[in-house]
């Protein structure tokens, strides 16, 4: 959660309103991580000393833009050659939104030390205790961030000749928790330092050099945190305040190798540069596509003559990677933007007929029935040996882990289990190294989900990640996977991803079968679903006109409750978060199986019910719980196959006065059994919208959510 942005000019000279631009549209980009208040800090460059001005504002980047162009104390046509300017959008974890809560946090009120932090300070009680005991009393927030920005200052004042890079050395290993930091300062001009621990982090590279290498190499420090440790250890300061007041001067620490510029790795020094920081690459698309994705415990630092040099205090283990790739990005502005949409989540619905396409490309032959995951080539014979699948994930993602485990069990012959990331923790759940783990995660960034992965690996599994996010940490983490190629998906609501992701576990429950002869017919019948599934992908899209009517039926209601079995289980669950979700009503999704065991005694008349039955193995079953829904008094629509008229009539010769003329079904066409869940979800992602819509919601942004889940 929370969205982190920087921009930085060097040698570049730029008007204010340029760079306060430039910060402002790369927070619209990242808003989707959380908008409930936005802040942002520049300097003013006229004048010997550079002055931090930080403004922040409660509610959405564009409320933040107003008060930014209400700024007296901002001159936006001042040139700035070099500048450092540092942005962040919300989502409250501690204290309220209100701007005392926004970032940038500081440390005092010259604005000495600025920080901006996505993810959570555990001990931030422990740093605040101790930093009120030497006198560092004036917090203006409830937040976990502000005593990082007052740390800094402490950490300075006890030793005023240390560099920026080591002041973050230090202070990084006093802090515990999930951090991205980003840390700005008057007493380092023009300088920026960013470093990660558990939330994603990057840094983007525009420069008129060419680069020569795929490669950054990574600078090792000094051994700075045993000493930190060992006067805590001598102290009685809490658990992860280590310094108890000593700053280990510089001249007992080694200091950090030859700068990059050394090398032939020449980036900035003299050289004009601009660096951009975020959270994630749509933010920095328009700008450059060379990305460097930053890993736990990476600290970059752009220092006052442009240079960049990534730092780590010291290996953890002899055979660490000793570089980060400069990463191409592939993604273009068009796939991020709005287009002819009201909603990013109505574009990514309707992206659908193309976005399965893109998952299959190049993986599955039409023809001759092969499928190919190349990232998993390496792996499959580990695969087919293990001795029993388990896909973690939380929200959309583990409903597509639900809607597939069926086929997946079938096809491998394995058995499969299928876990809330959140939940699996909770249980210190036995794991085996011969177990398979797949980590399902449309971010690849979900902090349970990442926990439970590194979780898995310590207890030897082979772990799997299927993921929409090149160089997310799921998908850096993991030893093989399936980019599931979706495109981009900024809307809160996932919808695009979860038939994406239903298609990448079905692909590779195709191929983990694909020489067992018993299989070979189900199998050809997948495939040959698989092909015509855009098309009928469409034809579900060209229902929303009926859908928006339903919406207008049912938009003023407190509750839905959706039901169904078999395959459609997983679509009752995800119609109802759809609901719930982004209109805020009250949603259900039943197995209708249990309905005699309790969810029965809701039924009446005016409770709105939306059931899923279609000609598979368990149509009967389904059949069973229409009639004993509607001999209760309920009246419920059903999503069913094209050819079906049965459901309906037992609907219709329930048919009170009242509701004569209302739609009793939305017909979807036929498929076979384990991809009628990706036609028969669609009618809930647009129902959801049209709701959502009809009440005025913020559809991409529902209140108190957050694309990215960063936070356990
Ligand atoms: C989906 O609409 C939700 N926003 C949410 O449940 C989401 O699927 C969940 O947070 C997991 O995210 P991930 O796929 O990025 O791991």
């Amino acid at each position: 959660m929370c969205g982190i942005f920087c921009y930085l000019n060097y040698l570049t000279p730029k008007t204010k309103k340029y760079i306060l631009e430039t910060l402002l549209n790369g927070l619209k980009r990242l808003e989707y991580r959380g908008y409930d208040s936005a802040g942002l800090a520049v300097d003013l460059c006229s004048g010997d000393v550079k002055q931090t001005v930080i403004v922040r504002e409660r509610g959405k980047v564009a409320a933040l833009e107003d008060l930014v162009r209400l700024n007296k104390e901002l001159n936006m046509n001042e040139m700035c050659t070099n500048h450092c300017g540092i942005a962040h959008t919300r989502w409250a974890t501690h204290g309220e939104p209100a701007p005392r809560n926004s970032h940038p946090h500081r440390s005092d009120a010259n604005n000495t030390f600025v920080v901006i932090h996505n993810g959570i300070v555990t001990n931030y009680m422990d740093i605040k205790k101790f930093l009120m005991s030497k006198g560092y009393s004036d917090f203006e927030s409830e937040t976990d961030t502000e005593v990082v920005a007052k740390l800094a200052l402490y950490i300075y004042n006890e030793q005023p000749s240390i560099t920026f890079q080591k002041l973050v050395e230090t202070l990084i290993e006093m802090v515990d928790g999930a951090f991205a930091f980003l840390f700005k300062s008057s007493k380092f001009p023009d300088e920026v330092i960013a470093t990660r621990r558990g939330s994603p982090l990057l840094v983007a590279i525009k420069s008129r050099m060419e680069m020569m290498t795929e490669y950054f190499p990574i600078l090792y420090s000094s051994d700075i945190n045993a000493q930190s440790r060992k006067v805590a250890q001598s102290g009685d300061m809490p658990s992860g305040v280590a310094l108890n007041g000593h700053v280990p001067p510089p001249s007992a620490v080694p200091s950090t190798t030859a700068s990059v510029e050394a090398g032939e790795f020449k980036l900035g020094g003299m050289e004009p540069v601009e660096y951009f920081f975020a959270s994630d690459a749509s933010a920095v698309i328009e700008h450059t596509n060379k990305v460097i994705y930053l890993e736990d415990g990476d600290i970059a630092h752009v220092d006052n003559a442009g240079g960049l040099r990534i730092v780590r205090t010291k290996k953890k283990h002899a055979n660490e990677k000793e570089f980060r790739y400069i990463t191409e990005l592939q993604l273009s502005l068009e796939q991020i933007m709005k287009g002819e949409y009201g909603t990013y989540m109505e574009k990514e619905i309707f992206e659908q007929p193309e976005s399965v396409v893109n998952t299959m490309r190049g993986r599955i032959n039409f023809e001759t029935g092969q499928v190919k995951l190349g990232g998993l080539v390496e792996y499959l014979d580990d695969i087919k040996r293990s001795r029993r699948l388990i896909m973690i994930a939380c929200g959309t993602s583990y409903h597509s882990a639900l809607a597939t485990r069926q086929i997946l069990e079938e096809l491998s012959q394995l058995p499969v289990m299928v876990e809330l990331a959140s939940d699996f923790l909770d249980r210190n759940t036995p794991i085996f190294r011969d177990d398979v783990c797949f980590f399902i995660s449309q971010s690849g960034e979900t902090a349970d989900s990442l926990m439970a992965l590194r979780y898995c690996k310590k207890r030897g599994a082979l772990c799997v990640g299927v993921t929409n996010t090149v160089g997310s940490s799921i998908s850096r983490e993991t030893s093989c996977g399936i980019h599931i190629n979706a495109g981009p998906e900024i809307g809160v609501a996932s919808t695009k991803a979860y038939t994406s992701q239903i298609i990448s576990l079905i692909m590779f429950a195709l191929l983990i079968s694909a020489d067992r002869i018993s299989m070979h017919e189900r199998r050809k019948e997948i495939i040959r679903e698989l092909k015509t599934l855009p098309g009928k992908i469409q034809k579900v899209l060209d229902l929303r006109e009926s859908l928006q009517e339903l919406a207008m039926k049912y938009y003023k209601e407190k509750s839905i409750l959706v039901m169904g079995r078999g395959y459609n289980y997983a679509t009752c669950l995800e119609g109802a978060l759809k609901i719930k979700e982004i209109t805020y009503m009250h949603s259900e999704g039943i197995m209708s199986g249990e309905l005699k065991h309790g969810p029965l005694a809701l039924v009446e008349p005016t409770m709105p019910i939306i059931m899923v039955a279609v000609k598979d193995s368990v149509y009967v079953k389904c059949q069973n719980a229409l009639e004993q829904v509607t001999s209760r008094g309920g009246w419920p629509i059903v999503i069913c196959d094209e050819d079906d008229t049965v459901l309906e009539s037992i609907v219709e010769k329930n048919r009170k006065s009242k509701q004569e003329g209302a739609p009793i079904t939305v017909k979807v066409p036929k498929t076979v059994d384990c991809l009628a869940g990706i036609l028969t979800v669609i009618p809930f992602q647009l129902l959801s919208l049209y709701i959502a819509v009809a009440n005025e919601r913020n559809v991409d942004c529902p209140r108190n959510l957050a694309k990215s889940v960063t936070v356990e």
